[in-house]
Parts: structure tokens; C-alpha cells; sequence
């Protein structure tokens, strides 16, 4: 059972004035990308085969993430009622497979997929942290505390069976801090830019170059520093390495810093 329900969301005491519509375009795409849940579920069932305890975890996991698609969708509407999140879904998922049937991991063991999803996890608790942050509308900022924290949740369930998995399959820190870096290089592919463009353009051609400008401009605002120090530091432990060490500080440094001016430049180029 999910921690938590759609009822347990204070819907009533939406205050529309409080608002950011940038924030709500954002919001709009996290409640498609979240509805792929079932098919990660899937994806990671195939891959850990013979793991039923792993496959119960992940199936409860893909659950938990469906329900944040569903909240965040309920919410769409609610803040623009023109908002089809059910269409939305669709356009996605017309444009946008995960592959359902693997018996491997994309990242070469199960370890290396374990890694991966700590990434994510990373990125999405970090994600809806900052934007509950961001946010003054009350029943946002709610959605955004509890998704937040489930996805830490998410991040140490994955951490556990990733320690299981670590001591027989033996991937070394460079073998994970190479997974970790690369899913993060990841995250400016077709997923998320073209979940925003399906919530938000439904009637225009995907230009995959716009899109992902359009995401990042808004998406990466939402960050303060010490959402990306967290982040570097969740990424780190995945990678075995200390988490709040002199490496933290200097690529804190290095991705504040790139991405203060990354959203600069989407600024003056209106993206
Ligand atoms: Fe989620
Ligand atoms: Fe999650």
C-alpha cells in the first residue's frame, strides 16, 4: 500500500492566486513522466528474474509512482481545467516506450542498474524538493513534501538491494561513479523534454531541441544550492564514495555555477 492517498491531499484549499504558471507547466509534465512507473516495474522485473524480493519492492515502487502521476495530474486539472491529463498520457505514451521486456540491465548488471535508479531517485527527490520550495500554493507544496518523500524512500530502497547485489557482482566505485554519471548525462534525453512538450503543446510538432531548452529553463530555476549539495551527495554514496567530502564541495561549486548560467542563457534566449 502507497504511504499515502489522494485523499490525504488538502485539494480544498488551492489558492489559485499563489500559482506560478511556469511552475505549472513543469508540473504538467512530472505527471506523465511519473505514469511510466508501470513500465519501469515491468523493465525491472524482467532484469531481477529470479528475485522475488526484489520483485515485490519494485512493483510496490511502480505503484508509488503511478499515484504521484495521478496527483500531480488531479492537480493539473485542477489549476487549468482545460488540462486532459488522461490525453496528456496518451500523447506521451504514443511518443515514448520504455522497453518492457529485457532480461539484462541496459547498464550491464544488476548492480549497475541498482546505481541507476539511485540516480533517479536522486534527481526526483531533489526535483520536488526544490519545487515544494519554490512553490506558495499550499496544496503544490503539499504533493511535492510527499512525493519528495517517497522518492528518498525510493533512493534507499534501491541503495539496499544495490549493497546486496554489490558484494556478488563486485562493481567497483570508477565501474559506478561511470553509471552514475552517465544516467544523469541522461536526463537531457527524450524523456522528460518530450513529456513537455506532450503536456504542454498538444496541437505543435516536437522540436526535441526546443523542448528540452523549454524544460531546462524552468526546471533547473527551481534549484537553490543546497539541492544540488544534496543531490552530488546521494549521487556519491551510490558511488561509494564519502558523501559530504572535499569531492562534494567542488562539484557543488561546478554544477551550481553551470547551472545558474545555463538557465541565464535559456533566459535571454527565451526558451
Ligand atoms: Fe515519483
Ligand atoms: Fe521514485
Amino acid at each position: 500500500m502507497p504511504h499515502w492517498t489522494l485523499d490525504d491531499i488538502p485539494w480544498a484549499h488551492f489558492e489559485r492566486q499563489k500559482l506560478d504558471p511556469e511552475l505549472l507547466r513543469l508540473v504538467k509534465a512530472a505527471s506523465l513522466v511519473e505514469q511510466n512507473g508501470a513500465d519501469y516495474a515491468r523493465y525491472l522485473c524482467g532484469v531481477f528474474a529470479d528475485d522475488t524480493a526484489f520483485q515485490e519492492a519494485a512493483r510496490r515502487w511502480g505503484e508509488e509512482e503511478i499515484q504521484h502521476g495521478r496527483a500531480l495530474g488531479r492537480y493539473a486539472h485542477l489549476a487549468d481545467p482545460g488540462f486532459d491529463h488522461a490525453a496528456a498520457c496518451a500523447r506521451f505514451s504514443a511518443g515514448f516506450r520504455v522497453e518492457l521486456d529485457a532480461t539484462k540491465s541496459v547498464r550491464g548488471s544488476r548492480a549497475g542498474e541498482l546505481v541507476a535508479r539511485c540516480i533517479v531517485e536522486t534527481g526526483t527527490s531533489s526535483y520536488y524538493i526544490a519545487l515544494s520550495e519554490a512553490t506558495d500554493e499550499p496544496v503544490l507544496k503539499a504533493i511535492c513534501q510527499r512525493i519528495a518523500a517517497d522518492e528518498l524512500r525510493h533512493y534507499k530502497l534501491f541503495l539496499t538491494h544495490l549493497c546486496r547485489y554489490l558484494a556478488s557482482e563486485g562493481l567497483g566505485t570508477w565501474g559506478r561513479l561511470k553509471i552514475a554519471l552517465g544516467r544523469i548525462r541522461e536526463s537531457e534525453d527524450d524523456e522528460l523534454a518530450f513529456a513537455y512538450h506532450a503536456a504542454n503543446d498538444p496541437s505543435g510538432d516536437y522540436d526535441r531541441k526546443r523542448a528540452i531548452r523549454a524544460y531546462a529553463r524552468r526546471a533547473y530555476a527551481v534549484y537553490r544550492r543546497h539541492h544540488v549539495q544534496r543531490g552530488i551527495a546521494m549521487v556519491l554514496k551510490a558511488a561509494g564514495l564519502k558523501p559530504n567530502g572535499r569531492v562534494n564541495r567542488v562539484a557543488t561549486e561546478l554544477a551550481w555555477w553551470g547551472m545558474q548560467k545555463r538557465v541565464a542563457r535559456l533566459a535571454r534566449g527565451a526558451a
